[in-house]
């Protein structure tokens, strides 16, 4: 292969301003953040085109009591971290299926077959077009309810249409559906006032309230499916705010506020994530060989393991981590560690890529993405990177006082750090949104390549990350290949 002059001069400019004894050395794959990584996944399908292929041919339902029956079998035990990634509900409570299974029936131009409307892809084993990713919870009373599960914000489909398990589902209009499983029902019931609810939140359900206007059986059958919830329930309808509404209506999708009603859990604060793929997740081992502390989980950062994540998932979602133990979740953090991110089915020519690597670090990327996958090895505050700095107080609370907020509980070990993580660069191909609050569409406008949106509403901004931005556009094209080649 030939090596292109201007690498050339990447890397006589690196050596110039740096020690080049010192630094990383973009020709030494020792230095190379993503040097191909050990395939532990134990022959699972975790990417295909065949999405029967994905959920292992109906092997998932028997996974775990598999496992627990082979307990050194250690393929069992993926298998079953993978049946909890599709089908456990962690008892979390969540949505009345009445619900869903109405929306699904009579909106197929708005909801479709499995949510495919709103980005979720259709669950192949559920007999009333449910998507995957909501998986059976507790019931609200007699009534069946679904819970929010791992694929319905990280299983996706792939640009050039495969399935695959850690993506990041950046389709996925999760404030959408929220407000058509909450405010849409609620007014269908006689006597509702459309002026309670936020005008935003009202506009991003009117199509189906057209429908539901030209068509009364559709009132009528979600009148009966709601009886049993109102007479027998258990439980009221899940409610919330007309402020939270309104947040519900403004996120894009693939990101939203997780400490937001209706969770028990408010943090005061209105924050956006984008969803984080799950690929590729570093191991203890590595994160020591590279002298990291934790595994820096979440945007902030905060979050000091797989174990920890998953915990918190549980408890604050309402589930009972007496229940769940770290040996009954320690198959599910397996399974997500054995993840790795595809490539991209056409790779990016590799003389770009080969310069895009050199310019990656004479332009100093690797300073703060040198780590596992292009991890930091630490957080960065929002005065170093000048994106949005709404997340500076998640879960800390409008009183700024350092510890979690509105009744908020961590694991052992979690933090607010006040700051941001500079993210693994895995599988960027396959993204459609880029930095934490998911501002931005593309590394082109990462890059200044291409216009940014005029964005700068408070935790929506799509300023800041303008490193790189003045590198000639040569430099930059190649960075992006670079980005894109793993
Ligand atoms: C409703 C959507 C949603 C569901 C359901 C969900 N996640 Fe996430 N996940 C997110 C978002 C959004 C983030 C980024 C959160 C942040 O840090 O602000 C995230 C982040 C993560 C991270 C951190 C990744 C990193 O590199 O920092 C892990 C691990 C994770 N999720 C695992 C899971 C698992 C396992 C489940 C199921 C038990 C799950 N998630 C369910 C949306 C979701
Ligand atoms: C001072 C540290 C620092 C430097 C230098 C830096 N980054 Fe980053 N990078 C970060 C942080 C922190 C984030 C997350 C920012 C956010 O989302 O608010 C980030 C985000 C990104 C993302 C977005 C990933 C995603 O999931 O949305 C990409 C891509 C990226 N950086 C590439 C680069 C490249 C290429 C360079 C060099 C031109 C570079 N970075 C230089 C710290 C840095």
């Amino acid at each position: 292969m030939q090596r292109p002059a201007l690498a050339l001069a990447a890397l006589l400019a690196a050596a110039a301003c740096t020690d080049a004894t010192e630094g990383p050395d973009p020709t030494d794959p020792g230095d190379d953040p993503f040097a191909a990584q050990a395939d532990t996944s134990e022959g699972l399908t975790n990417v295909s085109a065949d999405l029967d292929a994905v959920l292992e041919h109906g092997a998932l339902a028997t996974a775990c009591a598999d496992a627990a029956a082979h307990p050194t079998d250690r393929r069992l035990r993926l298998l079953c971290g993978k049946a909890m990634f599709f089908d456990e509900s962690f008892g979390t409570p969540g949505i009345p299926r009445p619900i869903l299974t109405w929306l699904v029936q009579h909106f197929p131009e708005q909801v479709g077959p499995g949510f495919a409307q709103l980005g979720m892809i259709a669950d192949p084993r559920s007999p009333d077009g449910l998507p995957l990713g909501l998986p059976a919870g507790p019931r609200f009373g007699s009534v069946d309810a679904v819970s929010f599960g791992c694929a319905s914000c990280h299983f996706g489909r792939l640009p050039d249409g495969r399935y695959a398990v850690g993506a990041a589902n950046h389709a996925y209009a999760y404030g959408r559906m929220n407000l058509m499983m909450v405010v849409l029902p609620s007014l269908a019931i006689p006597g509702a006032d459309p002026a309670a609810h936020d005008p935003d939140a009202i506009a991003a359900i009117q199509p189906l309230r057209d429908r539901m206007a030209a068509h009364p059986e559709i009132q009528n059958a979600l009148i009966t499916a709601l009886l049993p919830l109102i007479t027998g329930g258990g439980g009221a309808m899940p409610m919330v705010s007309r402020e939270s509404e309104h947040w519900y209506a403004s996120w894009r999708s693939g990101t939203m506020d997780f400490f937001i009603q209706p969770l028990p859990f408010d943090d005061g604060v209105h924050t956006v994530s984008k969803i984080s793929p799950l690929w590729a997740v570093p191991d203890d081992a590595e994160l020591a060989a590279a002298g990291i502390d934790t595994a820096m989980l979440g945007w902030t950062g905060g979050t000091a393991s797989l174990h920890n994540f998953l915990a918190a998932f549980v408890d604050l979602g309402g589930g009972d981590l007496g229940q769940w133990p770290r040996e009954r979740l320690a198959p599910l953090a397996e399974y997500i560690a054995s993840l790795r991110a595809p490539l991209a089915p056409t790779p990016p020519p590799a003389a770009d890529v080969a310069r895009g690597r050199a310019v990656f670090v004479a332009a100093g990327c690797q300073a703060c993405h040198g780590g596992p996958r292009g991890m930091g090895d630490r957080t960065y505050g929002f005065d170093e990177i000048g994106t949005d700095a709404a997340i500076e107080w998640w879960a800390d609370g409008a009183d700024h006082d350092g510890a979690p907020a509105g009744g908020l509980r961590f694991q052992p070990g979690d933090t607010i750090t006040h700051a941001i993580k500079s993210p693994r660069l895995v599988g960027l191909w396959a993204m459609t949104r880029f930095l934490h609050n998911g501002a931005l569409d593309s590394l082109d406008q990462l890059l200044c390549l291409a216009p940014r949106p005029d964005v700068a509403a408070p935790a929506f901004g799509a300023g800041g990350h303008t490193f790189g931005c003045d590198l000639p556009d040569a430099d930059r094209r190649a960075l992006v290949a670079y980005l894109n080649a793993h």
